[in-house]
């Protein structure tokens, strides 16, 4: 089976957030299953300058409007094809936004360009290379399918994964004109949404099967709370969506090996973390109190409920706890933890800008992530958290609530909590959350079981690459009987 996957970012190349981990983590899963995936991604300053010894394949001039080379290569254990197309790609700051953090104005047409040659691969535009499934990430690769859906007959199959629906690739409908579709694209079974564009909903609309990452998540975005507007068309197409819940790569996060760890540990060594914790805290500026550290390592912004986590603040020093943060976003919440800082010196640090080696020295040496999300289709952190001994204190949301089991009396008592989950998504019970969490912490015996259970769950793909590679089967008629939502 091959299959091609379509994406906007893919670690190592190029990461801003979760779903680059993904993409880059399921090829790997998947080889075993006797899938081969090729990644599909944008040329950006930072994927070309790691890209050596490729070959290129295909030459076009006139990329929606610009030349471009189409460069096959292996890169840090990825097989790739990368869009060479300088006019497009070749720009300072991160994949989306400028360096001031403005939206490209031609992003419509980065990312058609991207969905484009997606369909035109499939459509066997490089000799030899034929991928019985494209599998599209989020609304930069959505275009994908409506190529094939409303381009010449082809047999292949499309899978969307939705990694957040909150970023729809809204566009004006002047844009149309210029997306190389047919009018009859331009419609409820195409890529119009409210009078606009929309790459998210044109990728959920003309593909053949619809996934998210998660079951919870999946469950959710067929309600209008969490749906954004989609909801119907999900419920519309209801026996073509599902869950899948990511995994990691438990080779890059493996706390026994892993090189940015000051301190390797496993589940029988836990307290050697405590050198970590001792680095964090110097590398912080923290004081040497005894309490629990707390982290959050996170996209600065209202999804991930960080104004909630302000207003506590004050509350989780009261209590004893110290809190390291990693993380870059939206202005006033950067302010926010910087002025917190300011009050509480000592015990709240701040670490802006966004740094993969910290954040793995974090997970491996704080005792505990804060993950207060208001809505999350599946997250990372609190899986690495769990891998790492950095005990996960999320909201009953979304994947959160998939992979995390709460300290309740009966949970401890049948030894299985691995983190604290609460409800509402609300500060006082985040401030709840981390009263039971210092409570959990203070008693040694308790909180190391805690640890050790999350350490041993099983966070890895294994499960997930398997759902994955019967789905593909699935709906390329190769194995018809295999149900991927059983
Ligand atoms: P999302 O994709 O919504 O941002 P996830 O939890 O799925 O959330 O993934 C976030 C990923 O980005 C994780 O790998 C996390 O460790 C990483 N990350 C987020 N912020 C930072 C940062 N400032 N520095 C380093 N890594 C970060
Ligand atoms: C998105 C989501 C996050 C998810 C990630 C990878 O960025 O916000 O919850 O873990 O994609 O699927």
């Amino acid at each position: 089976m091959e299959v091609l996957s379509v994406a906007s970012e893919v670690y190592p190349l190029i990461k801003t957030g979760g779903l680059a981990d993904v993409a880059g983590a399921l090829p790997g899963a998947l080889a075993s299953h006797g899938v081969t995936m090729r990644t599909l991604v944008p040329g950006y300053p930072s994927v070309m300058a790691k890209l050596s010894g490729g070959r290129v394949v295909k030459e076009l001039d006139d990329l929606f409007g610009v030349p471009a080379k189409l460069i096959a290569a292996r890169v840090e254990g990825l097989d790739v094809i990368v869009i060479e197309a300088p006019a497009l790609y070749d720009r300072p700051g991160n994949p989306y936004v400028s360096p001031d953090g403005w939206d490209w104005p031609d992003n419509w047409k980065r990312f058609a360009a991207l969905g484009w040659v997606a369909a035109e691969l499939a459509l066997g535009m490089v000799y030899g290379y034929h991928p019985q499934v494209i599998h599209c990430h989020d609304w930069q690769a959505g275009l994908a399918p409506a190529y094939l859906k409303f381009g010449p007959p082809n047999t292949v199959k499309t899978v969307m994964t939705i990694h957040n629906m909150a970023f729809k690739g809204f566009f004006n409908a002047e844009v149309f004109g210029q997306l190389r579709l047919p009018p009859a694209a331009f419609g409820v079974g195409g890529v119009e949404y409210y009078g606009g564009v929309s790459f998210l909903k044109a990728g959920m609309e003309c593909a053949d099967y619809v996934t998210t990452v998660s079951p919870n998540y999946a469950d959710e975005i067929r309600t209008p709370q969490f749906g954004m507007g989609l909801e119907g068309l999900l419920n519309g197409r209801a026996d073509t969506v599902s869950g899948v819940l990511n995994g990691i790569d438990t080779d890059a996060w493996d706390p026994t090996i892993d090189k940015a760890l000051v301190q390797n540990f496993s589940a029988n060594t836990i307290n050697l973390r405590q050198t970590n914790k001792q680095a964090l805290v110097e590398k912080f500026g923290l004081d040497g109190a005894d309490g629990p550290l707390f982290c959050v390592i996170s996209r600065l912004t209202d999804q991930k409920g960080m104004d909630l986590l302000l207003q506590v603040i004050p509350g989780l020093v009261d209590l004893g706890g110290r809190l390291a943060v990693l993380g870059s976003g939206e202005a006033y919440l950067e302010d926010g933890f910087r002025h917190q800082a300011m009050l509480h010196p000592g015990k709240v640090s701040m670490a802006s800008g966004y740094n993969e080696a910290l954040s793995h020295l974090m997970q491996g040496g704080c005792d505990a992530i804060l993950i207060p999300s208001r809505f999350e289709p599946c997250g990372l952190t609190q899986l690495y958290g769990l891998r790492y001994g950095c005990v996960p204190v999320v909201s009953r949301i979304g994947g959160l609530a998939d992979t995390v089991i709460d300290a309740n009396p009966a949970a401890l008592a049948a030894e299985v909590a691995t983190g604290i989950v609460f409800d509402p998504n609300s500060a006082q019970a985040l401030y709840e959350a981390i009263r039971k969490t210092v409570r959990l912490y203070n008693d040694d015996k308790v909180w190391k079981k805690i640890q050790r259970r999350g350490m041993k769950s099983d966070v890895s793909w294994e499960t997930s690459a398997a759902r994955y590679a019967d789905l593909y089967a699935k709906i390329s008629g190769l194995d018809s009987n295999d149900n991927p939502d059983n």
